[in-house]
């Protein structure tokens, strides 16, 4: 897939997921806004996607306040003439979105049931205290990912199995 002619900026893209997406849109000839907490980060991964035959610029900002994603959006858009795609990656919330993980885990073990990603959501947002919240993002996905597999979870082996209400669990030979 190409991206030329479009601009994307990607916020904390100094560093993992959010540089190596920076990366990626500069190959594939995006002109790329490079937002960083921390300028001297974005100033690298820019001076990458320059050196590769790309064409960004670095912009800091703090994607977590008004001003930062004023400063994200504003500094793309004076720079590049507008705005096309925007990932946001940057992190540090105490909130979690639910993916398909998530969604899964939370209505198998009760802990958030729902119809809807919007309500299980919800639901979890209320549910875990707060200072749990970004991590139990982490435990929610990884859960899902390794131990309550979609088609068939691993219920003998399962740490929460005593507190989870999905009635058919899975059993193992020797387990119950
Ligand atoms: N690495 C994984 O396996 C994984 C899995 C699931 C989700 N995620 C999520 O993906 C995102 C990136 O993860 P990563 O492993 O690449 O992290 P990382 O620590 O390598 O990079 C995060 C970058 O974001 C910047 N940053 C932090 N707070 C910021 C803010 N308020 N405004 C702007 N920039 C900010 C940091 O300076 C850093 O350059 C996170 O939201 C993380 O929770 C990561
Ligand atoms: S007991 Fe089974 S269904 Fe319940 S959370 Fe664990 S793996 Fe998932």
């Amino acid at each position: 897939m190409r991206f030329d002619g479009k601009v994307a900026l990607v916020s904390g893209a100094g560093s993992g997921i959010g540089r190596a997406t920076a990366l990626g849109f500069g190959e594939r000839g995006a002109r790329v806004a490079v937002a960083d907490i921390d300028g001297g980060r974005a100033e690298v991964v820019a001076a990458e996607i320059a050196a590769a035959g790309g064409t960004a610029t670095a912009i800091t900002a703090d994607a977590a306040s008004p001003a930062g994603i004023e400063a994200m959006i504003g500094g793309a858009v004076k720079t590049f003439g507008g705005l096309d795609i925007l990932h946001n990656n940057a992190f540090g919330q105490p909130t979690l979105a639910v993916d398909t993980h998530i969604f899964r885990v939370a209505n198998r073990t009760g802990l958030a049931a729902g119809k809807d990603v919007l309500s299980v959501e919800q639901k979890l947002l209320k549910t875990i205290p707060a200072e749990f919240l970004q991590h139990a993002h982490h435990w929610l996905i990884l859960h899902g990912r390794y131990v309550c597999l979609a088609r068939k979870p691993k219920c003998p082996d399962c740490p929460i199995r005593d507190l989870c209400d999905f009635r058919p669990k899975t059993a193992a030979a020797g387990k119950t």
